[in-house]
């Protein structure tokens, strides 16, 4: 086994970079956000102080959890996977360097200037213009390297995984720069392009197309490399995965106005994204089942992979939030879980039930190929975790539904004079051993993520440069 480093071999190290990065910052980003769900429970922990208040501590979760962890997770996979599936190496061993340590600095940037209070006050935008400038180049160079190493592809056919990664980097280029149109008025400050209803509407355009395209078509191509690996069965259905990419594309774009139900932008707008999210069930319940049928023949294999049993519960999340997501668009649903932690509780069990697990379920199945071991250090741990993670989910995303419902039926509860029947006070005190759980909840998923650190920790200190670098030439040379 020849262990010189080969211009032939898949870059392989700044897969690695990302994927030790997806730890770091998803160790970090969600022990933020298990200490601003422990502020709702004992407001003393905001200090008194403004930068560790709840408000700016807040998007520091948001940006941490979704750019930081689910970014890293992101690249670290669509680099592995195009490579692989596409038999070359990335075509720029410096760009794909350059995107890392933007993406890096971006990150560091955010984790400044958000308690620091510089905000452009969009939510999931939040990055002052000098940020968002560097993101948008490091994007830039990100769609460079990926779509170039697909042009240098040796395979006759994109595979579809590539597909759904590729519409998640143009998209997301697209959405980031349309929203940031603003006009500076000094280093730290600036105001949008746009006004009122117009200004709100990109915004959730934004938004809902960050959920879409972010965290749902990108991690989709993650479910279609890793699924059938896992489960080592060919995907269910090659026909279904291309109308599933399709119709998703075509429907997400609209979807955006059901977060802008009564309020001023104009009635159809409200409509058609309603009518459109409902549409939308159909084409995320044919990945979710094409990614489930994968496992036809190969479920026993559950019993004993706690890998594949990551990919599996997240598809099952994946289904159970693209149900409730398309009734919460419901304008009679949404007046009742509008404002409320049914919100919160739809999202999160997008976000770790979803988008964190099968990041988890993927890297498992990652790391030990990128760092030349045969295995993780240990299944047992990756069994706890799976457990924990698990756990963690339902009793976040249980204890959100009761209190969403309890909020929506307290404040709209009427006395027969017309006057409310509780008060603002009463339904937050209503909230309150709701957000204990919650807080136990997200303290189980995020210690399942330093049980990951340790067994990445282990894995990665049994193997050493040669053999990982080896193991990029084994791959180059061999099965993808
Ligand atoms: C240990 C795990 C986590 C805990 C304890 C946690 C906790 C929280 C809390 C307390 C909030 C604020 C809720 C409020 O304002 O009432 C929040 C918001 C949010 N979190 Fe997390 N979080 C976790 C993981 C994640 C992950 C992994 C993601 C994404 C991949 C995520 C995405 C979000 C988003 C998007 C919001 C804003 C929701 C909205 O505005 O409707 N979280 N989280
Ligand atoms: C068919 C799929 C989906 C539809 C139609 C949908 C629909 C909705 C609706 C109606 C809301 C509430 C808007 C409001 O009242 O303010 C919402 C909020 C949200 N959803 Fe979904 N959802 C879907 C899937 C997902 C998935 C898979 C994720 C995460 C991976 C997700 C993440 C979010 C986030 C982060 C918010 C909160 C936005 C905010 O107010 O800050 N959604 N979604």
């Amino acid at each position: 086994m020849s262990t010189a480093i080969s211009p032939t071999a898949y870059n392989y190290k700044v897969v690695r970079q990302f994927a030790i990065m997806t730890v770091v910052w998803g160790i970090l980003g969600m022990g933020l956000g298990v200490f601003i769900a422990s502020q709702l429970v004992w407001p003393e922990l905001n200090f008194g102080l403004p930068w560790t208040s709840f408000g700016r501590l807040r998007p520091l979760h948001t940006n941490l959890v979704i750019f930081a962890f689910g970014g890293c997770a992101l690249f670290a996979t669509s680099y592995y996977v195009v490579q692989r599936t596409c038999q070359v190496r990335l075509i720029s061993d410096s760009l794909a360097a350059f995107h890392f340590w933007g993406w890096q600095a971006v990150i560091v940037g955010a984790g400044i200037t958000l308690p620091l209070g510089y905000t452009t006050t969009k939510e999931y935008a939040e990055l002052e213009w000098p940020l968002a400038i560097l993101l948008a180049v490091v994007w830039v160079v990100y769609a460079l390297v990926f779509f170039g190493t697909i042009v240098k592809r040796k395979t006759k056919h994109i595979y579809v995984g590539n597909w759904f990664y590729g519409a998640f980097i143009i998209v997301t280029a697209m959405l980031h720069i349309v929203n940031h149109i603003s006009l500076p008025v000094s280093f730290f400050k600036s105001y949008s392009a746009y006004a009122g209803a117009t200004d709100a509407m990109i915004q959730w355009w934004y938004g809902h197309n960050a959920v879409g395209f972010f965290l749902t078509t990108g991690f989709l191509g993650m479910m279609y490399y890793f699924v059938p690996k896992q489960a080592e069965r060919p995907i269910y259905s090659y026909r279904l995965s291309i109308v599933h990419f399709w119709a998703l594309i075509t429907l997400y774009i609209w979807a955006g106005p059901h977060h802008l139900h009564y309020t001023a932008l104009p009635d159809w707008a409200q409509s058609l994204g309603m009518a459109m999210s409902i549409i939308l069930l159909a084409p995320s319940w044919g990945g979710m089942i094409n990614g489930m049928m994968t496992l036809s023949g190969a479920w026993h294999k559950l019993r004993t992979d706690p890998i594949l049993r990551f990919l599996v519960v997240s598809l099952a999340f994946y289904g159970m939030s693209t149900f409730e997501g398309p009734m919460m668009a419901i304008k009679t649903v949404n007046s009742l879980s509008h404002y409320t932690d049914w919100t919160i509780g739809h999202v999160h069990a997008g976000a770790l039930g979803w988008v964190a697990m099968i990041s988890i379920g993927s890297l498992y199945h990652m790391i030990p190929k990128i760092f030349g071991r045969p295995q993780m250090h240990s299944v047992g741990l990756i069994n706890a975790h799976f457990w924990l993670a698990t756990i963690g989910t339902v009793l976040y995303i249980a204890s959100m539904w009761v209190n969403g419902i309890t909020q929506g039926l307290m404040w709209r509860a009427i006395n027969d004079d017309g006057t409310l029947t509780y008060s603002f006070v009463e339904a937050l005190q209503a909230s309150h051993p709701g957000y204990i759980v919650r807080a136990i909840g997200g303290a189980f998923f995020a210690s399942g993520m330093l049980f990951m650190a340790y067994n990445v920790f282990r894995t990665v200190r049994a193997s050493n440069p040669a053999e990982a670098e080896a193991a990029a030439q084994i791959a180059v040379a061999g099965a993808h």
